[in-house]
Order: C-alpha cells, then structure tokens, then sequence
C-alpha cells in the first residue's frame, strides 16, 4: 500500500534527538528556543511561541487575544475538529460559515453576513496547504476591529500574495507526526505583536514571567526539546519536501482526467499538505475510495463529517445549513503527495485515479 502520508525520519533527526538524550535536558530549553528563532524565520515574523500541539497553539493564541466568554469567533466548519474546539476551549462560540468549493476555503462573503456585536475574531483555516483569501478577510476584520487567528496548522510555508502563511494575523501551526513539517508532536504560534507573544508565553507556562511567580492561570503547553531538535532538523528540508509536493501535484493536475483536480488561483503559493480530489455529486466516494484502497493506494478523507454536523457541536451552536461543505465533505478524497513518492508510485496513483 502506498501511504497516504509517511514521516521523513532520516539521519539528521536521529542524531539531533540522540544529542538531546546524551545532553539529560530533554524538556523546554535551548533547542526549543532555536526551533523558534528558525520558525520565525520562516514565516518573516518576530516571535514565534513552541507549545505541545496545534491544538494548544490555538487555544492560547486566542486567549492571548483576548477572546473568552460571550464572543464569537467566525470560522469554517470544513476543518479538523480541533479549529472549533480550541474557540469552544476558550468559552467563546464558533460560528460557522459556507467554504468556497473551489479552494475549499471560508467564503469572504459569508464571514461579513455572520458579524453581530459579540464577534471578536476571525479564524481562517489554510486548509491542505492553500492559504485563505487574506486581504478579503482583513479588510472586514479591518472594518470591524476584529483579530484574526490564522488556523496554519496545515500550511507552513504556503504564501498569499507573497506573505507567508501565519505572518498575517496570530498565526498557529501543527507539527503533529504527518504535517509538512514534524516533531512527533507539537505546535507553533507566530506573531508581530510584542504583547500577544509574551502573553502566549506565559500562558504556555503556568502564566509565569519570573519562576515561580504566577501572573495568571496558564498551563503546561510546552514543547520538549527532543521534539525541538526534530523540527530544525525537518526546517532544513522545507525547501526540498515543499518542491517535491508541488511537483507531485503539478503530476497529478496533468495526468488525473477521471475526477475533479485541485486548482490554485494566481498569486496564491499552495504547499500540498493534501492533494484533494473530488467526485462529482452523483458518484459514490466511498466506493472510489474502496477501490483505490484494492489497487494498493492510500487515501484520507478529510474530512467526513462538517464541525458545525458533529453531534456535540450542533448542541452548541444549534443546526446550521451549509451546503457548500456539506456537499464537499461526501466527494473529497486525498491521494498520496508527500515528498517520498517515487516516479513509480506517481504512475500507479495516477493509473488507479483514472480508473475510477
Ligand atoms: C486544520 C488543523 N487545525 C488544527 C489541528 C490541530 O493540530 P494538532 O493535531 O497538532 O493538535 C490540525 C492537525 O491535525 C489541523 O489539521
């Protein structure tokens, strides 16, 4: 079976995690504070915040924008779960609204029709790699004195119009084990601003400035360093697994005729976290799925079922309709893309596809 996703584990990260273990200080230290330093490199940001997931990434970043109780934050609900939990973390409410099937990504136009008086803050979500329409989104949080936290967790080094994802509004990011960039686990938050950094600092760590002395309640959100020391060893490959995905997708766009292919609009630099097909409306995506899986290829489906369609959640928010991600979410299929596909593999992925 060809792995829908396969972490690049070579020798770089095996030594730096082997001098973490000779150097018997394995939590938060210097590794941690050199991953950052790098990470915020990347992005072309000031500070970058290391914490255990991207899950707690956003949670704090939130926080650390003063969102809390009572508000609402305007988000997609074609995301993983994690966007809307960390919202619902904080006790303010999600609200969803429609994606564009394009790009697979919250619809400018639907967020201005859903502000009311309580929203406080706008979460796009960069989703497979393909940052969100960022100017359309900053003129209305412009407009409105609204925050925006940028879900990046699927899109480091993706860029929009040439700003880097994360580099705009509060950015977050995941280095879970199938991410482009991976520390087994762990997250990262990036920003500009001197406050919303140290605010995320302190939260990350119990809400101290001064060991041992609280300033707020925070948590243990941070990072290990043998975690730290295998995210710089994978930053020094970003360039080279980011080029090998976008060929793999520029494969596929030019060889796939059976589906519908993914498009990327002009100015919009895509990172291929996930290479998504689709099926149309009237064909069965389980059973394309069924027989991709029989011809030895893997697939993801992300995801099944919308936020704003999980039982728990609608409890929350009420019933909402979106048809645009409801009907997405019964025709995607991710296909292999990362960068350790052969030629080989590229050939039968394709064969199969065209099959269906
Ligand atoms: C879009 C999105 N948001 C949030 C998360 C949460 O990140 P983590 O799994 O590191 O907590 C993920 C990770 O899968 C994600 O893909």
């Amino acid at each position: 079976m060809i792995p829908v996703s396969k972490p690049f584990i070579g020798e770089a990260e095996k030594q730096a995690v082997m001098e973490v273990l000779d150097s018997g200080m394995l939590a938060q230290g210097p590794r941690t504070a050199k991953f950052e330093e790098r990470f915020a490199q990347v992005c072309g940001v000031k500070h970058a915040i290391a914490t255990t997931s991207g899950t707690t990434a956003l949670h704090i970043a939130l926080l650390a924008n003063g969102i809390g109780e009572g508000d609402e934050v305007i988000t997609t609900p074609f995301t993983f779960i994690a966007s809307a939990n960390s919202i619902l973390f904080t006790g303010a409410k999600p609200v969803f609204v429609d994606i564009d099937p394009e790009t697979f990504n919250i619809d400018p136009a639907q967020v201005a029709k859903a502000i009311t008086p309580r929203t406080k803050a706008i979460m796009p979500v960069h989703l497979y790699g393909y940052m969100c329409d960022m100017d359309a989104l900053q003129a209305i949080a412009d407009q409105h004195g609204l925050k925006i936290v940028e879900d990046a967790c699927q899109a480091i080094g993706a860029k929009y119009h040439g700003k880097a994802a994360g580099s705009i509004g509060t950015g977050c990011f995941s280095l879970y084990a199938t991410k482009n960039v991976m520390a087994g686990e762990g997250g990262m938050i990036t920003t500009n601003d001197d406050a919303v950094a140290e605010k995320c600092r302190m939260l990350r760590n119990h809400g101290m400035k001064r060991r041992y002395y609280h300033d707020m309640l925070g948590f243990n959100f941070r990072m290990t360093d043998l975690c730290a020391a295998i995210g710089l060893a994978q930053l020094d490959r970003l360039e080279e697994f980011t080029a090998k995905r976008r060929a793999n997708a520029a494969y596929f766009n030019s060889k796939i005729e059976s589906v519908i292919t993914p498009k990327v609009k002009a100015g919009y630099d895509h990172v291929w976290h996930q290479y998504t097909i689709r099926v149309d409306g009237r064909r069965d995506r389980d059973a394309a799925v069924k027989q991709l899986n029989e011809a030895g290829i893997g697939t993801g489906v992300f995801y099944p079922v919308p936020a704003h369609q999980q039982e728990y959640m609608c409890e929350i928010t009420g019933e909402v309709k979106l048809p645009v991600a409801e009907q997405l979410a019964k025709e995607v299929i991710s296909l292999p893309v990362h960068p350790q596909l052969s030629q080989a593999d590229l050939d039968v992925i394709v064969a199969a596809v065209n099959q269906l």
